[in-house]
């Protein structure tokens, strides 16, 4: 990881590019990798060795912030365009750090202050951003798919924060890179997903994440609640959380996303805590070393009670901050990315 770090501290955009390029390989099971896409859309068209490459590169990130100076030269002269359409408060400030750490210039946009309110289009509006020199958009939508379509009609890198039901590429990372830290690989290891799985695009980022890396997921919750799709999907899946809890090294819990559903999709909120709630009495069957992770925000009390979510087995916290050095490593590889093709 030290080869990492002295690539990043010596890196200048626009300079010896290729030559860089070639130092940024790491080595995965013997053959050196190189980075090449020049934006993050989904893990799902991803193949274990990006992913493994992102986690190796984060990996190297880490150190930075420990410094007492917590910056590096690699994004120096770069501009990233934060254009969220959604609420956010780990996504968003985590993409800000990370570009700030890496030296980038910060532009915050935000739907309900901009000219969207005026009727402009998100093509229009990304259009006008770029005119003014961006090089990487850090977007979420509430469209699935919206990526896309930005990243076929501008020439700025453009990474996913979230599309409407369909993924969550950072946050997918970012757990499995918690996982992997905590237990060393997710190789064999049995993962419940747990909750609103039909409106979660955590839920898919995750599943193709940890599937590709070795790991068995179930996806738990009522009937009401997972994707119509889900017999098509590389998963098992469980309506009876206690049948789970006992088996699982980690468990996910999903917040019930109240703003997405139409109608209630179980009769109260105390019968889907009785049933699908991870409750300190739940948790006294579940294997000691269990991993208890909620990619956040959490309904307290709802999917989870307070007591797990602080508890000794809780990693949400740790997830937060693991997913600085996520965003830096996707941030780094993308402009790089996009460096090579140009430079
Ligand atoms: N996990 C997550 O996406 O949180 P935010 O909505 O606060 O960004």
């Amino acid at each position: 990881m030290d080869r990492i770090l002295d690539i990043v501290e010596h890196y200048t955009p626009g300079r010896t590019l290729r030559r860089l390029g070639t130092s940024m390989s790491i080595i995965h099971r013997g053959k050196p990798f190189q980075w090449q896409r020049k934006h993050l859309l989904g893990l799902r068209d991803l193949s274990v060795e990006e992913i493994t490459h992102i986690l190796d590169t984060a990996k190297g990130f880490e150190e930075i912030s420990t410094r007492s100076v917590k910056k590096a030269p690699p994004l120096r002269g770069k501009v990233v365009v934060n254009l969220f359409f959604e609420d956010s408060t780990r996504t968003r400030n985590s993409f800000t750090l990370a570009a700030n750490r890496l030296s980038a210039d910060v532009i915050e946009f935000t739907q309900k202050t901009s000219s969207v309110s005026k009727g402009e289009t998100l093509l229009d509006t990304a259009r006008n951003l770029e005119a003014m020199g961006i090089d990487i958009v850090v977007i979420r939508h509430n469209a699935a798919g919206a990526p896309t379509l930005l990243s076929r009609n501008i020439k700025a890198c453009v990474v996913n924060a979230g599309d409407g039901f369909c993924e969550h590429p950072t946050q997918g990372l970012l757990d499995v890179y918690t996982i992997r830290q905590m237990k060393g690989s997710l190789e064999g290891l049995k993962i419940a997903i747990v909750g609103d799985i039909a409106h979660s695009r955590v839920a898919r980022s995750d599943m193709w994440a940890m599937t590709k890396l070795g790991a068995e997921v179930t996806f738990v919750g009522p009937p009401t609640l997972m994707p119509a799709e889900v017999g098509r999907l590389p998963v098992k899946v469980s309506y009876n959380l206690d049948k789970v809890i006992e088996e699982v090294d980690v468990i996910n819990m999903l917040r019930i996303q109240f703003e997405r559903l139409g109608g209630s999709p179980f009769p109260s909120t105390r019968e889907y805590s009785r049933y699908f709630g991870l409750t300190a009495e739940r948790m006294q069957r579940a294997k000691p070393d269990i991993l208890v992770m909620h990619p956040g925000p959490i309904n307290r009390g709802l999917e989870i009670e307070s007591e797990v979510a602080d508890g000794r087995n809780s990693v949400i916290l740790r997830q937060v901050a693991n997913g600085l050095a996520v965003r830096m490593a996707v941030l780094f590889l993308v402009n790089q990315a996009a460096a090579e093709t140009t430079g």
